[in-house]
């Protein structure tokens, strides 16, 4: 069966889906040449507990994207609120500044990831399948390895970031 077409235009679903408040992370991989890469990612969603699995999805008009498809491995950082600097920094920065200044490190699986103990949490995912999705690729990951926190998350919504502090102190389970 074909979908009916929308009778909404591009801007108003953005607002729409704007409504939907998500975490923000940031993914780096490397080149074949081994230079990092990393963008601003809020498409992140869990997927599978049995095995563990996480999805996201990327442009078609990124420029990390022919790198994203080739790894063999990322790291999805979740951000903490101290972090929104880096968030900022891995959206609307120039890949090639984005991790000057910034200490990097490896997973245990090997891959580049950001040596940033803020982060609420991090997933080293072997990079298992995409799919075509529109304008996007949607990545299918399998996490090998993962990290939390327990810091404020970095929430993002309705075409901004949302800095309103929690009054509820978080727990620790
Ligand atoms: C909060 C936030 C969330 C974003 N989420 C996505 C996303 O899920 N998928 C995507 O392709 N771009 C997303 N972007 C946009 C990319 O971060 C941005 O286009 C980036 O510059 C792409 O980098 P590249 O072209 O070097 O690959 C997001 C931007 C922001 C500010």
């Amino acid at each position: 069966m074909i979908a009916t077409p929308p009778d909404f235009n591009a801007d108003f679903f953005r607002s729409a889906l704007g409504r939907f408040a998500t975490g923000v992370t940031i993914i780096t991989t490397e080149t074949d040449d081994h230079r990092p890469v990393g963008l601003t990612i809020s498409s992140f969603n869990s997927v599978s507990l049995e095995p563990p699995m996480v999805l996201w999805s990327l442009s078609k008009a990124a420029s990390s994207l022919r790198h994203f498809v080739h790894a063999q491995r990322y790291v999805i950082h979740v951000l903490a609120a101290p972090q929104l600097h880096l968030a900022k920094r891995f959206a609307y920065g120039p890949q090639a500044g984005r991790f000057s200044d910034l200490a990097l490190a490896r997973a245990p699986g090997g891959t580049l990831m950001l040596d940033d103990p803020e982060c609420a949490a991090w997933f080293e995912c072997h990079n298992i399948t995409q799919h075509e999705a529109g304008d996007h690729l949607v990545f299918i990951g399998q996490v090998e390895r993962c990290h939390r926190n327990f810091g404020q998350p970095l929430v993002y919504h309705a075409g901004d970031f949302d800095l309103t502090p929690s009054t509820e102190p978080l727990s620790n389970d």
